[in-house]
Formats: structure tokens, sequence, C-alpha cells
């Protein structure tokens, strides 16, 4: 890698209405960028916040730290960068030394999450240059493509652009592709990995309808090539409307303005919250009973990325639905985010009560909350995994995931509520 300057046009939505410009600097080590808003933007009327760090201002926003090249692009670009999952196909089909922006430029622009976009010298997105999406007809031919890449095999030059447009641009480890569903709308598939000892891909489905049935926001999802060895989750994309819009998107991480890796609590969650959601009181609330879930169900993998946003407009925001919510009956408990700076990371019901009053919410509320959702999901989580098409030997493979200590604790603590 040599030294180099790329300067990125950024431009927002289907309207593609310019947003700010983006310096990408790299001297072989170290990578760094500018973010400048566009005077376009800051002069809309209907224009906000890329993030909250990244405040309508004529300035340049700086990002990069010695660290981790992770932190070369602002936050809400980063979000949209492929992760683990998608380096790995694109590090496969093109040369060594990939910067940041190189992979961030590197996916499909139709798939590309959230609503930002980058446009090359002409104004043109990018990137264009991949087939269209498949549809979910073609999930079993996508699968076996996304199996062989999972595996390690080498794949045709096309084939690995094809797997490129539909599976580079998403975040996480999981393999996965988007895919057009039936209506034409845009859904993620995650597919069962080699690696899976547990039918993982049915217990999301699963987990996904528990949350929705005890009432919390989560992304839509069914299970495809249900009779299979192989399911796959199919989840509806929550960062494009019913109409196929782009919805601007922010992970937790960028919400906060924290680095890759940063110790956080949901209490930190709570305060941005408290100051840039649109209905503050309802979205507290909802992250404090997704806490309650996570512990409920052995979640153990809500970091920062697992967690998102959605821009409202003004500068607000609300929470995207819940996703990638994944029981684990043998792992120790511990959350990724801890509730706060008092209990640590501990997945503990009593830390989570106690914790109420940060997210505004009474202790009658909370032990009445908790009574509701423990009921749903102790009565409830046989069913939805039944109906995700788990063999009753399947389903008892997670009992410890959803009998354990804190469930029993939930049933005392709540037990005055529990009618
Ligand atoms: N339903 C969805 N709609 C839009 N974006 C999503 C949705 N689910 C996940 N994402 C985005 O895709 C990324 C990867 O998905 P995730 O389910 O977390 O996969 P993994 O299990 O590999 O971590 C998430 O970090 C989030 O940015
Ligand atoms: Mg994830």
């Amino acid at each position: 890698m040599s030294k180099s300057t790329r300067r990125i046009g950024i431009a927002m939505g289907d309207t593609l209405q310019r947003v700010g410009e983006l310096i990408f600097e790299t001297d072989g080590r170290r990578q760094t960028s500018l973010f400048r808003y566009a005077l376009e933007w800051l002069d809309d009327r209907d224009s906000f916040p890329l993030a909250p760090n990244l405040p309508l201002s004529d300035t340049h926003f700086h990002s990069g730290s010695r660290s981790s090249p992770r932190s070369a692009l602002p936050g809400p670009v980063a979000d949209g960068a492929p992760d683990a999952w998608g380096r790995g196909l694109i590090r496969k089909a093109r040369r060594r030394g990939l910067t940041e922006l190189d992979y961030l430029l590197a996916v499909d622009d139709t798939t590309r999450q959230g609503a930002l976009r980058y446009l090359d010298e002409a104004g043109q997105p990018l990137a264009q240059t991949y087939p269209p999406v498949p549809r979910l007809n073609e999930l079993d031919d996508l699968r076996r493509l996304v199996g062989s890449a999972d595996e390690g095999f080498e794949l045709a030059p096309d084939l690995r652009d094809r797997l490129i447009g539909s599976a580079g641009s998403l975040g996480g480890a999981r393999p996965k592709a988007t895919v057009r569903d039936d209506r034409g709308a845009l859904a993620i598939a995650k597919f069962t990995s080699a690696q899976d000892t547990m039918p993982v891909e049915r217990m999301e489905a699963a987990t996904l309808a528990l949350a929705r049935d005890t009432g919390l926001n989560a992304a839509s999802a069914h299970v495809e090539l249900k009779r299979s060895a192989h399911p796959v989750a199919v989840i509806q994309r929550f960062d494009r409307t019913a109409s196929g819009r782009r919805t601007h998107y922010l992970s937790a991480q960028s919400f906060l303005g924290v680095e890759d890796g940063t110790d956080a609590y949901y209490t930190d969650i709570a305060d941005m919250l408290r100051a840039h959601a649109a209905d503050a009181k309802a979205e507290m609330e909802e992250l404090y009973r997704r806490i309650l879930f996570t512990i409920l169900v052995s979640n153990n993998d809500d970091h920062l990325k697992n967690h998102g946003l959605l821009s409202v407009g003004g500068g607000r925001w609300s929470l995207a639905p819940a996703f990638d919510i994944n029981p684990q009956p043998y792992r120790r408990r511990h959350l990724e985010t801890g509730i706060s700076e008092q209990s640590g990371n501990a997945a503990s019901i009593e830390a989570a009560l106690e914790a109420a009053p940060f997210f505004d919410i009474s202790a009658d509320s909370a032990a009445s909350m908790l009574a509701r959702m423990a009921t749903t999901v102790r009565e409830r989580w046989r069913h939805h995994g039944l109906a995700a098409g788990m063999t009753p030997a399947e389903i008892k493979l997670y009992e410890d995931a959803f009998d354990h200590e804190e469930t029993s604790t939930a049933q005392r603590l709540a037990g005055a509520f529990d009618r």
C-alpha cells in the first residue's frame, strides 16, 4: 500500500442528494479520512446529521486512530461497509492490501446497508457492476454457492462476482446474502454454516418470532428450504421501506460515537436515546425490554453492532427492529453490552431490575414487564421452535437456554405480578 488520497462524493437515498465529501488518505500503514457536509445538505431544511457526533456544520470531521484501521471511516459510513463475511469474499476476489475504502466501495450499491451512497467522478453510484439481486426461488443455487465460499473452495471469477454482489455488502460474520422476496422487497438470507452443530438458522427465525410475541419490535423472519438439512432464515430488511426506499441506518456503536471494541453499557444507549430519540420514553422502554429478553433467552452476542438505529428525520432516531438474537445453551451468562457500570457484563435479571430507573422505568413497571415477558418466553419458545421446523430432539438441545438460573429468578421476583 503506497501513499494515496481519494475523494468520494457521498449522497443520500433514492434521490442521490449530495450529503458531503469524504477524503480518504493512506500512507501505506495508517488510514484516515476527513468528512465534510456539502453546502447543499447544510442549506436543506429537511437535512439531518448522519450521527449525533457529526452535527450539521461547515467543518471537517476527522476519523482514524493508530490502534485500528477499522476506525478510518466515519461511523455511519463504516456501518455500510462489509464485515468479516463480506471481507472474506472480497479478499479472495481482489488484490491484497485492501483499504477500508476499498472494502466499502467493492460492494453492490443496490444492496448496501442504509441510505448512504458513494459516487464516482461522474456522479454515478459505486458500485453498480453486479448482476441483479437473486430472487427467493434461486435460494437453493445461492445456498450452494455460499456454502462453497464458506468452506473455502475456489470459485470461478463470474460466480465470485455474483456472490460479492448479493452477499458482500452486509456486516456480520455468518454466511449471508441479500435476496428479493416474492413482493420484490430486499431480505437477508442467513445460511446454515458448515461449522454449525445446532439448527441455528431455524432457532434465529424462531427467536425473532418469539421476540415479536413478547411485544418487542423485532425483524420479521421465516425459514426457507424448510424441509432440507440446510434451512435458511430469511429476514426482511428494515433499512428499506415497504415501497423500497432507503432508510438511513446507524449501529449503536456509531450512535454512541465510540470505536470498535469499546466497552459500553445499555445505560449509555439509554442516555443517547433520552437526548436524540423521537419518543425517548418509548424507546428506552423498548431497549429495557430487549435486555430482559436477551437474558431470558441466553443471547450473548449483544455487541454494539447487533443493535441499530434508524433515522426518523430532524436529527431524531428510533431503535431499528431487534436482530441477530441467538440463544446459546452452553455459554456462560455474560452480556457483550453490560447493563450498567455498576452491574458490569453479568447477564443478571436482578441487575436489570435494579437498573430500571436509568431507563425511566419504575420498579413496579419493571417487575410487571418482566413477569409478562418471562411467561411468554417460557410458554411460547417451544411453539416457535417447532413452527420453524425444529424436531422435538432439536428443541431439547436448547432447553438450557430457556430454563436456567435467571429464568428461575425472573419467576421468583416477578411472582407477585405473574397473573
Ligand atoms: N433485518 C435487517 N435489515 C437491515 N439490516 C440488517 C438486518 N439484520 C441485520 N442487518 C445488518 O446486517 C449486519 C449483519 O447481520 P447479522 O444478523 O448481525 O449477522 P451476523 O450473525 O453475521 O452477525 C448487522 O450488523 C446489521 O448491520
Ligand atoms: Mg451480527
